[in-house]
């Protein structure tokens, strides 16, 4: 298996490893970093990947420069490997919700974490995330994503997952694929607040998708989370 690096953004790196073995036409894990004066990583990705992904990471910026850990949610591929990047990244910390952070991660990892307030602005000196509670969407008590208002970058974390290996970006119509992708592992927890919380966030009207499963998205992002939110109350329903 190899990690491939593409610039998606301005200043967004995805790490992609594709691992063959898993659905029908494989599945990819990936990471993204925010290179900033406070370098930032969003997914750590699973230990077992960790020797492969840090060393790819580490061709793109100094482990020792890596200033913040993050992830959508606490899950083996998304936090698995976050106490190898606190020690193998000295100067960082991990940075997630507070109610995350009180219910797991201030006793998981191995550095005290930085909680985050819903909205608070991490300013990484020339790029600047914004946190966003999004609790069980697409699921997990503690998630959330992180928009990178630079870029208008919504590191969004499962939504919009896609089998395969597809291009690191496309502004091709993933719907279908993603819809798919719902319908064989049916990640999604869809509850009174799903359809609520994805309308939010197409209000932010992002440029780019960066998508931990698939190709990562810059075509209508507004309307493609607006399909999603419509598609999540339709099972819902149908559910009931
Ligand atoms: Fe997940
Ligand atoms: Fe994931």
């Amino acid at each position: 298996m190899q990690t491939r690096i593409d610039e998606i953004a301005d200043g967004i790196y995805r790490f992609s490893t594709h691992v063959p073995d898993i659905g029908p036409t494989g599945f990819t894990f990936n990471q993204f970093l925010v290179d900033a004066d406070e370098p930032l990583l969003f997914h750590t990705g699973l230990r077992a990947l960790f020797p492969l992904v840090s060393d790819t990471v580490g061709s793109v910026v100094a482990l020792d420069k890596l200033r913040w850990i993050t992830f959508g949610h606490l899950e083996a591929d998304e936090s698995g490997s976050m106490n190898e990047w606190l020690a193998a990244a000295p100067n960082s910390q991990v940075a997630h919700p507070f109610m995350g952070c009180m219910v797991s991660i201030n006793d998981l990892a191995d550095r005290e974490p930085r909680p985050l307030g819903q909205n608070e602005v991490i300013d990484l000196g020339g790029k600047q995330v914004r946190n966003i509670d999004t609790p069980h969407v697409p699921h997990g008590w503690d998630a959330h994503v992180l928009y990178e208002e630079t870029t208008a970058t919504l590191l969004c974390g499962d939504l919009l997952s896609q089998i395969g290996n597809g291009p690191p970006v496309t502004s091709d119509d993933i719907f279908e694929a993603a819809m798919q992708t719902e319908d064989m592992f049916q990640p999604t927890c869809f509850t009174p607040n799903t359809a609520q919380t994805i309308r939010a966030l197409a209000e932010l009207r992002p440029a780019t998708l960066a998508i931990m499963h698939g190709s990562s998205y810059n075509g209508d992002c507004g309307k493609i989370l607006l399909e999603l939110a419509e598609d999540c109350e339709r099972r819902r329903s149908a559910s009931a």
